[in-house]
């Protein structure tokens, strides 16, 4: 059953090679948004796996910008708050913010202060981790604001590039791994 679920998911998946610089397989994500069997089967695995796991969890923080488009339903599933990691200079109020790389370039996260309070047990999403910079950057923020971070999950694992080490010494989910 949750091998049939993944497989779906798997199957919504293509790659565009050089993209969006040479040297890089791009992993495109767009068709599983695009048919939504493939969607709802992410989204059962993603809240499978929460429930069994982090029973715990108060909220969901998404990273800008494909963390918003899973997070929030699986945010809705768990019946708890979805909080957004941006990038620089697009949330109002007072923010904390963390520069970072990422497999193809650079950028800043950030989040707003009272996005979460001091220990209260979050979970972060992402779409995909790839070098980890992104991922560890939005973990960073968490911390600043004294959140207890539960797990880092994503959909996709590019297993060369080593995010799990990078993420150190905060934890991994991914629903598939590639090499
Ligand atoms: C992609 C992806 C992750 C990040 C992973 O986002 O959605 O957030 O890169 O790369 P890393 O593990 O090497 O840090 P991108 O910055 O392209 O922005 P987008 O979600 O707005 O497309
Ligand atoms: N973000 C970073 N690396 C990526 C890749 N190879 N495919 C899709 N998104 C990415």
């Amino acid at each position: 059953r949750l091998q049939q679920k993944r497989r779906l998911v798997q199957e919504r998946i293509r790659e565009f090679p050089d993209f969006p610089t040479p040297g890089v397989l791009f992993r495109d994500i767009t068709p599983i948004l695009k048919d939504p069997v493939a969607f709802a089967a992410a989204i059962d695995l993603l809240e499978a796996h929460v429930k069994a796991s982090h029973p715990q969890v108060e909220y969901i923080a998404g990273l800008d910008s494909r963390g918003f488009l899973f997070g929030p339903a699986l945010a809705q599933r768990l019946g708890v708050g979805f909080v957004l990691i941006r990038k620089k200079g697009k949330l109002p109020g007072p923010t904390v913010s963390v520069a970072y790389s990422l497999e193809y370039g650079q950028a800043e996260l950030e989040v707003q202060n009272d996005a979460v309070s001091p220990g209260q047990n979050v979970l972060l999403i992402d779409d995909l981790l790839a070098t980890g910079g992104t991922m560890q950057a939005a973990c960073e923020l968490m911390k600043k604001l004294g959140a207890n971070i539960l797990e880092c999950v994503v959909l996709i694992e590019l297993k060369s590039l080593k995010g799990q080490e990078a993420i150190k010494p905060n934890s991994l989910y991914s629903l598939l791994q590639y090499d």
